[in-house]
């Protein structure tokens, strides 16, 4: 693989020539103390509100006074010094005040900020001066983890992108790190390479990721992290009775596959947490098809799969002291001679009998058996699930939350405060007899769909029917934040790796 490791890149180790051969670009981030930091043309430096350090060129200071720059969170002010005979240019970025309550996600868009507005400045190398900005070491990584992501790029099908649109900045120089910052930053650094691959994998088009490639990716990626990866192809699903998986595939040229990635950083023996997703690579909805306008979004309806796949190599990368097992199901939905038909029957894994009323609710086909084979395969302490399983909860949350079902209160409140505490945020949502028995059918133990309302609350009634009782679960419906429209905090338009920060802070505070 042309892909160099993560240790390639590491500070001190890496040379900056390959950086714009990555399918995104990557912010090298190195350490340095007042004596051997390098002289740049740009150098930046965080305040909180109203204080302005008292080393600060006075001329400076006023410039920014007058360009109503207080330090603000989301502030960002730049001005020009004139340091040791060089002109330089000087960025403020502000980061509120210590005490508010969002000072986590200030600190990360301040330094998302700055690389935003120097990313394609013509600058190669910016100097980020953390002197008395009071930060604690996770806050001082929280910043650089800003500044990495939101540097993130993937340019791989451009080919006349004009120079002055080309991005420049490559590296980071970090001044007045608080100690222990370090190790806090080898951490994040693993968090920021499985964003990144995540967001590659969403990225792709479906006629560059599809089951097969997917997993390819991912062992390419993968090799050498000490992940031990299973794959089973269309045979194997059909000796397993994966009638509901494999329906969905059915109408594709492209064959199946069900990637398994397991990280045992924990206990031998120890039962693991299993992440699910839904890796429907290209969705057309097959013969109930979709219109034409907009379809192309759903390149990014294996985002729940990119997400279990960026959060593993996250875990692995940082050498997380736990039991993980990452299980994505991987198919495309197309319609064809051979699709499956609104009406078929299917009998999934479990048993189960399903009628198909609309071959566009296909995730829950696909993660149905995944469900039931990572249970019977690995008896699971709890499943989370991750899926862009429905347009019904864009409908309801819009693109700040993701919807969260939960059969386990503990592992909902667990997820709330990762959530809260990643920036990725999650809205509880209802489950219940009322909504399940929505699903009753006149030929099968359960249709594919309920009626129009309430559509992600039935989608999740379904795949609880796949769970044990007495198994923890949790059902993450990421359709309406996987992909972004806008620029945000610390992603450019496009995708956002939306999961990995949630799922590797899950597993760092209860795993
Ligand atoms: N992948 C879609 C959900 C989706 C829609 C994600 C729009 C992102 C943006 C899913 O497979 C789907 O088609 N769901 C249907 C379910 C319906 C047929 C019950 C939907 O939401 O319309
Ligand atoms: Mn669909
Ligand atoms: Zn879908």
């Amino acid at each position: 693989s042309h892909r160099p490791r993560l240790t390639a890149m590491r500070p001190g180790r890496g040379s900056t020539a390959f950086l714009h051969d990555l399918p995104g670009v990557f912010m090298q981030i190195q350490f340095f103390d007042a004596n051997s930091a390098p002289a740049l043309r740009l150098c930046a430096r965080v305040l909180n509100e109203g204080v302005v350090p008292a080393d600060l060129e006075p001329q400076l200071a006023e410039a920014a006074r007058m360009a109503r720059f207080s330090g603000k969170a989301g502030q960002l002010f730049e001005g020009f010094a004139e340091r040791g005979g060089q002109l330089v240019r000087v960025a403020l970025a502000g980061l509120g005040k210590p005490d508010a309550p969002d000072r986590a996600a200030a600190i990360e868009k301040a330094g998302a900020g700055l690389v935003a507005k120097y990313l394609t400045s013509g600058e190669e190398a910016m100097l980020v001066d953390l002197t008395g900005a009071g930060l604690s070491a996770n806050e001082a990584a929280d910043l650089l983890l800003g500044a990495r992501l939101r540097g993130w790029r993937h340019d791989v099908y451009r080919t006349k992108l004009p120079d002055d649109r080309k991005p420049t900045l490559k590296r980071i120089a970090v001044l007045g790190a608080p100690e222990g910052t370090r190790d806090a930053w080898a951490a994040q650094e693993a968090v920021a390479a499985g964003t990144e691959f995540t967001r590659e994998l969403v990225t792709e088009p479906a006629n560059a990721i599809y089951p097969e490639s997917f997993v390819e990716r991912c062992r390419a990626r993968m090799g050498g992290t000490g992940l031990s990866l299973r794959v089973l192809d269309r045979e194997e699903m059909a000796a397993l009775g994966m009638g509901a998986l494999l329906g969905v595939a059915q109408g594709s040229a492209r064959e199946p596959r069900m990637l398994v990635m397991e990280w045992n950083g924990g206990t031998a023996g120890d039962a693991p947490l299993a992440l699910v997703g839904k890796g429907v690579t290209f969705d057309t909805g097959g013969i109930s098809i979709k219109p034409a306008a907009g379809m192309e979004d759903m390149k990014w309806d294996m985002g729940g799969a990119g997400a279990v796949a960026g959060a593993m190599l996250a875990l692995a990368l940082r050498g997380a002291k736990a039991n993980v097992v990452g299980v994505c199901g991987l198919v495309e939905n197309m319609p064809d001679g051979t699709a499956q038909r609104p009406g078929d029957v299917v009998t999934s894994m479990s048993g189960q009998t399903i009628e198909v009323i609309n071959t566009d609710a296909e995730g829950r086909l696909v993660l149905c058996d995944a469900l039931t084979w990572v249970q019977r395969e690995y008896a699971p302490r709890a499943i989370v699930d991750l899926a862009t399983l429905t347009g019904a909860i864009i409908v309801s949350l819009g693109h700040e939350y993701a919807g969260m079902f939960a059969s386990d209160d503990d592992l909902a409140n667990r997820l709330d405060a990762a959530g809260k505490a990643s920036g990725d945020r999650l809205w509880r949502f209802p489950l219940g007899p009322a909504y399940d028995k929505l699903l009753e059918s006149a030929i099968a133990d359960m249709k594919n769909v309920g009626p129009r309302f309430g559509g992600s609350i039935t989608a999740a009634q379904f795949l609880q029917r796949y769970v044990d009782k007495g198994t923890p679960w949790a059902h993450l419906d990421i359709a309406g934040t996987v992909w972004a429209d806008k620029p945000g905090a610390t992603w450019d338009k496009g995708a956002t790796g939306f999961g990995v920060r949630l799922l590797d802070r899950l597993v760092r505070d209860n795993y």
